[in-house]
């Protein structure tokens, strides 16, 4: 007979108080504090923070909301050595957060992390590791801060099957990219959203796409049950969107966003980051300022929609708040299998090609005949009025073709005498784009 091992929390008598530690006591570990002392949820107990050079934190204005009784440290091993039951990891990075939660597990501790760089890459080993021990690992705020994307689609979508996933998973690309479309440029954009808050010193983690390809690899295990390595993931900046990139999207119906998409093919799944088209009429294209939104296509639900503003010490202390309930209720989800994917960034879709040349006569049939070349039909072409001859944008827009094909022509374009600047490609996502 099978014996049944039980969860290091569900041992604990029912009516036992739960004892919370808090690793990080910076913007959102703060906000998690606060909201704990606001909230007092019957059972659950703040019993410990620990940070490097703790004093300065224990003596901050942030403090005055945690209970006297907390003990504050800087020896993580007064966390990893105590009785405390559930470790919530608020430092960020990988070293050395992955190390101590992987003590915290082994030793029966469950984890609430808001940590997406961790989960993206460690989190298969980390949730072994906890499924081993039999406690809970839950990461809920790690994408989308406070929007309870990753509760929703693993709990109220977890009876569909997930076919595909599109979003806005980096605010502050999508703060550039809407004031962009109100007609500001790049470099001014971007100052103001350092200036903000909005955007780090060096802006690449976010306008590089690599927090959003996190995201992405985080919600393909939750939604499509797809491990995927994010350094496979290919992603495209939108440094090198410019203002009238905008005004052609218009003329075609459409604006442009940092977009995430992953679906399934068969064994592999297609993944890719990267500025693209998006028709005025979806929802991604009504996302506002720092917004996040995802929208997830199921097979027998059909598209559900989330957003709101995601990021933010209080938004994101909720979504782990709310993660501490849940594992101190012990009700985590139930654990789907997940497999190990190959990822491609073949998508076939219409793609909007944009020229900067030195005008002169042959140009555009010099393109045509590159892009047949790989066998791309071109759906429009489309010139505004009132550029100069000598550096004229025009835009070419082609039938569904791989990403990858139409980028060996660009290769082929860039080395063309007339080309002023490596020309743009980017996806057009259609309505038609729908999950089979
Ligand atoms: N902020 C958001 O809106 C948001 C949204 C979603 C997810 N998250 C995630 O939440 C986590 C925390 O973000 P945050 O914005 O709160 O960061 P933060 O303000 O920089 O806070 C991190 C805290 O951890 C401490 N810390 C970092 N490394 C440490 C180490 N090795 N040893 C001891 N203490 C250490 C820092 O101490 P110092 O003060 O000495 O640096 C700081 O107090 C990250 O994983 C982030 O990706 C944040």
């Amino acid at each position: 007979m099978a014996t049944k091992k039980k969860s290091a929390l569900k041992k604990k008598n029912a009516c036992a108080t739960v004892k919370v530690a808090l690793l990080g006591f910076g913007t959102v570990g703060s906000s998690v504090a606060r909201v704990l002392a606001a909230s007092k949820f019957p059972g659950l107990q703040l019993t410990h923070i620990f940070n490097r050079s703790v004093e300065r934190k224990r003596t901050s204005d942030a403090a005055k909301a945690v209970p006297a009784s907390v003990v504050w440290t800087e020896n993580i091993d007064d966390i990893l050595q105590s009785n405390v039951d559930i470790v919530v990891e608020l430092m960020g990075g990988l070293n050395p957060v992955e190390g101590w939660l992987r003590r915290a597990l082994a030793s029966g501790k469950s984890v609430v992390t808001a940590n997406k760089q961790l989960i993206a890459y460690r989190g298969a080993g980390l949730a072994k590791l906890a499924a081993l021990h039999k406690v809970h690992l839950t990461y809920g705020a790690a994408v989308a801060g406070g929007v309870p994307v990753i509760p929703g689609m693993s709990q109220g979508l977890g009876g569909d099957q997930i076919a595909r996933l599109s979003g806005i998973l980096n605010g502050t690309c999508n703060y550039i990219l809407n004031r962009m479309e109100s007609g500001a440029d790049y470099a001014t954009v971007l100052a103001d959203a350092q200036q903000l808050g909005y955007a780090e010193g060096d802006p690449s983690a976010d306008v590089d796409g690599f927090d959003a390809r996190a995201k992405l690899c985080i919600l393909s295990r939750i939604a499509l049950h797809a491990e995927l390595d994010p350094d496979a993931v290919s992603t495209q900046s939108i440094a090198t969107i410019e203002a009238i990139d905008f005004s052609y999207a218009k003329e075609l119906n459409c604006t442009i966003r940092q977009v995430s998409r992953a679906q399934r093919d068969g064994s592999v799944v297609q993944a890719r980051v990267a500025p693209m088209l998006i028709p005025l009429t979806s929802p991604m294209a009504w996302s506002h300022g720092t917004q996040n939104m995802v929208v997830a296509s199921g097979r027998f639900g059909g598209d559900v929609v989330f957003s709101g503003h995601g990021a933010g010490g209080e938004p994101t202390a909720v979504a782990v708040v709310s993660d501490l309930l849940a594992v101190a209720q012990n009700c985590g989800s139930v654990a789907l299998p997940v497999r190990r994917r190959s990822v491609s960034s073949e998508f076939v879709a219409p793609h909007y090609l944009r020229f900067v040349v030195d005008d002169k006569p042959g140009i555009v049939s010099s393109i045509a005949g590159a892009l047949a070349k790989v066998g791309a039909n071109i759906d429009s072409l489309l010139q505004r009025p009132g550029h100069p001859k000598h550096r004229l944008p025009f835009v070419i827009t082609t039938e569904p073709s791989l990403t990858s094909t139409l980028e060996k022509a660009m290769t082929a374009i860039a080395r063309m005498d007339c080309m002023l600047e490596r020309p743009l490609c980017l996806q057009i996502l259609t309505a038609e784009d729908k999950p089979e």
